[in-house]
């Protein structure tokens, strides 16, 4: 026969054991969300794949399918936004430029707009789409320069499989500097005009192409050497001297004019006013840029 003091213990003790039990879980639960959180603020871009193969086969592409789940973009925010255009937002994450779409962009605004006459869930996914496979073409455009020094590795990338998906669209390349006034304005007059080779020589190298929305926010610096960080607007020219003409006359306005008389060492007025001269005729080509500069720079 068991006493009620005995029971009355027993019974509490019972209680108490649930009790400290049922504290030990919420404590558990709340360490597992606080030292998640943790683990992925600091973990270096986890579940991030590198391509597996890209082939090239004439103008085709192929790029190998991988079925592994990319980094949910929730955890973007533990990334650093430090761009947004109209088609997307770019982030810094530990080093890394992590690209993803700009859901509330004008681009997807302008789409939502023309596209009125259907549903606005269809309207939603049609645009979404839009807005992936052109972000997509511009990756694959990037992959075309393939080992060129001016085009970023691509380090990682997740292409979604449908609009539902979409937001899970990214790619990672390394970090650049911006190429603003202020930085070419501090820089030296040579290694400004040698800036201005580097890049003259990739539209050179690249002449088969045509760059039709060429401008100084498409570089960035990585490694002390200017890269193309934009890949829309590119495609295969028709006519090479026309193409040249274009770029010459996009790199004078971006990097010339304003830019070549601080600094510049004296004598060389007559070889500047030469070359406004011809791009005033839109005569300049990206040879005369590249002379000019051979000359000027000793
Ligand atoms: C997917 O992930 C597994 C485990 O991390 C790995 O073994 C496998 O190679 C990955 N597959 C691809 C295609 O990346
Ligand atoms: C960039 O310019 C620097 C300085 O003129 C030169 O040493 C380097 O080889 C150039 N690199 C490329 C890829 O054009
Ligand atoms: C390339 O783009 C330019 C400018 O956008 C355009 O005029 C030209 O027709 C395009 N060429 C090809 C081959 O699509
Ligand atoms: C190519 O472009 C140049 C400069 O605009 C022009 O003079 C020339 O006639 C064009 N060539 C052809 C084949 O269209």
């Amino acid at each position: 026969m068991v006493s009620p003091m005995v029971r009355f213990v027993s019974h509490t003790m019972f209680g108490c054991v649930l009790l400290v039990g049922f504290i030990l879980v919420q404590v558990s639960l709340l360490r597992l969300l606080i030292f998640d959180g943790f683990k992925e603020a600091t973990s270096p871009l986890p579940n991030l794949h590198r391509i597996d193969r890209v082939m090239r086969r004439g103008n085709e592409l192929l790029i190998e399918k991988y079925e592994n789940r990319s980094r949910d973009p929730m955890e973007l925010r533990w990334c650093k936004k430090i761009g947004e255009g109209w088609t997307k937002v770019v982030y810094e994450c530990e080093g890394v430029a992590v690209k993803v779409p700009n859901t509330v962009g004008k681009n997807l605004r302008d789409c939502l707009e023309k596209e009125m006459d259907t549903s606005l869930k269809f309207r939603s996914e049609v645009c979404k789409r839009h807005l992936i496979e052109s972000l997509i073409k511009d990756t694959i455009t990037m992959t075309t320069f393939d080992g060129d020094p001016m085009v970023p590795e691509l380090i990682a990338y997740h292409f979604p499989a449908d609009s539902s998906t979409a937001e899970r669209f990214q790619v990672s390349t390394p970090l650049g500097t911006p190429i603003d006034t202020i930085s070419l304005l501090s820089m030296d007059w040579v290694d400004r005009m040698k800036l201005v080779q580097n890049i003259t020589h990739f539209m050179q190298r690249n002449a088969d192409r045509h760059f039709a929305d060429l401008r100084r926010q498409q570089f960035v610096m990585i490694n002390s050497l200017p890269h193309l960080i934009d890949f829309g607007d590119i495609n295969f020219t028709a006519n090479r001297t026309a193409s040249s003409i274009h770029h010459a006359a996009r790199l004078y306005d971006d990097f010339i004019d304003h830019f070549v008389h601080v600094g510049a060492p004296g004598g060389i007025d007559r070889e500047i006013l030469a070359l406004a001269k011809l791009v005033n005729r839109h005569e300049l080509t990206l040879d005369h840029i590249d002379e000019f500069i051979e000359k000027v720079v000793k």
